[in-house]
């Protein structure tokens, strides 16, 4: 039996509850001994609990119920009661997923305390440090270990920034499960209890781009309502707030409808057969590509590079006419290069964490040489 290293990764947030449950199945339990801390970032059941049991994923050891507060309490709350777990735990190595409050707070934690940092989605820019997700990507990326990076392009953007060391291109942790997940879909509509004509889109927007900003959010909900398609728009609980709060509610139309947050399969079987996808979230750009769904961002620039460039997905903004435009003339490309790696990206991060501690263990007992 291998020797046994403490792992904790760290969670807080929907798209994290996806990533680790790929990761976590591709872990030996003989030689490893992982415990989940949830942040309590989100807390919702349908956006934290419904996933736990998708995916049949262990109970966090610790929550840290930070909760919803100003991005500055949530990660100092983050900080400060991650800390406490790390007095009892002392793991070998943290990880931490994406780019989210709870990523940068759970690494600045572990470095604060020398203890190994693996970054998963590492290398990701936006070239916008007024993106709440951008500062957490460069706080992150300044003071990881180990770089699992999804994308030609995000190693490409460490490489600018003079990081090197560590830096290994996985493919994206995401295609794991998505390549993995069966979607034959075949009883969808009674899973979803929804009636799915033929041609619909698939939408979702929740980004603080469009949320905190009115004008944006009503350009936004004015275009879809415009457009001659069911719009299935799947509502984050901040945008659901936004809209009230903003009094958006008449902005909207008949043809869009709104749904709770799904599951991630049900998510998937929507994306699939969805005619295009609008979106202003990073991992439904993904989806959207492995699925060959046509994509709208509606945002200013997208991580993504390697899908724009193949043509899956075209920027907008937040723009109504823009919207409308690009709906009406989208091109599908041809090609489908499958640029975000293969599905095989959790295996990989476990191998390099595992040969990365051996060599840590060896240096510190003296037995062996360096990694
Ligand atoms: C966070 C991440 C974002 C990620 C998204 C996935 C940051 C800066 N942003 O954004 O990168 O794409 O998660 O969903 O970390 N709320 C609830 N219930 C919950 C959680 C949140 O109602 O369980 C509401 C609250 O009003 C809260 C708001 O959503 O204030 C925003 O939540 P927050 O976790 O701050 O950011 P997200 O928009 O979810």
């Amino acid at each position: 039996m291998g020797r046994r290293y403490k792992v904790i990764t760290v969670v807080g947030a929907r798209p994290h509850f996806i990533k680790v449950a790929a990761l976590v199945k591709a872990m030996d339990v003989h030689k490893w001994h992982h415990l989940l801390v949830h942040s309590g970032q989100h807390y919702d059941e349908k956006l934290s609990g419904q996933f736990f049991r998708e995916f049949g994923l262990e109970a966090p050891a610790y929550n840290l119920q930070i909760g919803s507060q100003v991005a500055n309490l949530q990660i100092s709350d983050c900080i400060r009661n991650f800390d406490r777990v790390l007095d009892i735990e002392n793991p070998d190595l943290i990880l931490v997923i994406g780019d989210t409050n709870t990523t940068a707070a759970a690494a600045i934690a572990a470095k604060k305390r020398n203890i190994f940092l693996g970054h998963i989605e590492a290398g990701l820019r936006e070239f916008d440090r007024t993106i709440p997700e951008e500062i957490n990507k460069l706080i992150t990326d300044a003071i990881s270990d180990l770089y699992f990076v999804p994308t030609p392009t995000a190693l490409k953007n460490l490489a600018r920034e003079g990081i090197t060391q560590g830096v290994y291109l996985t493919g994206d942790i995401s295609l794991d499960l998505l390549v993995d997940a069966g979607l034959s879909g075949k009883d969808e509509k009674q899973k979803f209890e929804l009636e799915l004509p033929d041609q619909y889109i698939f939408m979702t927007c929740h980004r603080a781009v469009n949320t905190d900003h009115p004008g944006n959010l009503r350009q936004i909900l004015e275009a879809v309502s415009a457009l001659p398609c069911p719009v299935y728009f799947s509502l984050h609980p901040r945008t659901e707030k936004a809209i009230e709060h903003y009094g958006l509610r008449t902005s909207i139309g008949d043809n869009v409808r709104m749904i709770q947050p799904l599951s991630f399969k049900a998510t998937q079987n929507l994306i699939r057969k969805a005619f295009m996808v609008i979106t202003d979230s990073g991992g439904v750009i993904k989806e959207a590509y492995f699925h060959r769904t046509p994509c709208m961002i509606i945002d200013r620039q997208t991580e993504w590079e390697e899908i724009l460039e193949e043509g899956w997905a075209v920027i907008t903004g937040p723009e109504k006419t823009r919207i409308i435009e690009v709906y009406h003339n989208f091109v599908i490309p041809r090609a489908h290069k499958m640029s975000l790696g293969n599905g095989t990206a959790a295996k990989r991060i476990i191998q390099i964490i595992e040969t990365f501690l051996d060599a840590q263990r060896s240096k510190d007992t003296g037995t062996g040489t360096t990694h």
